[in-house]
C-alpha cells in the first residue's frame, strides 16, 4: 500500500506508543506523527481540556477525522490514541494497515502513566479505571493488530526491534 504509514501503534495508555513511534521512525528515517498531537495543534488546546468542554463525544469526532487523514496522508510511523479504535469506522480504516498492538499489563500501565496524568479518562483512581480500560479494549485492540507486541518489563528499544523484526 503506497502512502499507507509503515506502522500503525494502537494499545493503551502506558504502553508506550509515543515513545515506541518515536524510536521506529528514528530507526527507519521517516517521521513520527500522533493523532492526540494533531488534536492538540489544531485546536490549540489540551486534550483534558477538550473533554472538559465540549466533552468526551466531540474529542472522539475530532479523533476519528484526525485518524482518517493521517492514514491518508502519513507514510512514516503513527500512534494512536487509546480510544481511538473503540469507533467501528476507524477500526474499519485499519483494515489492511499494519497495526501492531503494545500490550501491556496493568502493574506496568500504571507505573508508566503515574498519578500526574493529563489524561482526562484517568482522573480519580487511575489503578481502578486503566484496570476497567484494559479489561475492555484488549480484544478491540488485539482485533485490528497484524502484530501484537508484549511492553510489560521491557525497554521501548526492545520493543521497537520487535516491531522491525515482525513487521
Ligand atoms: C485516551 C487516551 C489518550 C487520549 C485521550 C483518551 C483513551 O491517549 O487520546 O486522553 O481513551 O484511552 P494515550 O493513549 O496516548 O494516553
Amino acid at each position: 500500500m503506497t502512502g499507507a504509514p509503515r506502522a500503525v501503534l494502537v494499545g493503551a495508555p502506558g504502553a508506550g506508543k509515543s515513545t515506541v513511534a518515536g524510536l521506529l521512525a528514528r530507526e527507519w528515517g521517516v517521521a513520527a506523527r500522533d493523532t492526540d498531537a494533531d488534536i492538540v495543534a489544531a485546536e490549540g488546546r489540551e486534550i483534558a481540556d477538550i473533554f472538559l468542554d465540549p466533552g468526551e463525544a466531540h474529542f472522539r469526532s475530532l479523533e476519528k477525522a484526525a485518524v482518517a487523514a493521517a492514514l491518508a496522508e502519513h507514510d512514516g510511523v503513527l500512534s494512536l490514541g487509546g480510544g481511538a479504535v473503540l469507533d467501528p469506522d476507524t477500526r474499519a480504516l485499519l483494515a489492511g494497515h499494519r497495526v501492531v498492538f503494545l500490550r501491556v499489563g496493568l502493574a506496568d500501565a500504571v507505573k508508566r502513566v503515574g498519578l500526574g496524568t493529563g489524561r482526562p479518562l484517568l482522573l480519580g483512581n487511575v489503578r481502578s479505571r486503566i484496570k476497567a480500560l484494559l479489561d475492555e479494549r484488549a480484544p478491540v485492540y488485539a482485533s485490528v493488530a497484524m502484530l501484537v507486541v508484549d511492553t510489560d518489563g521491557r525497554t521501548p528499544e526492545d520493543v521497537a526491534r520487535e516491531i522491525r523484526e515482525g513487521l
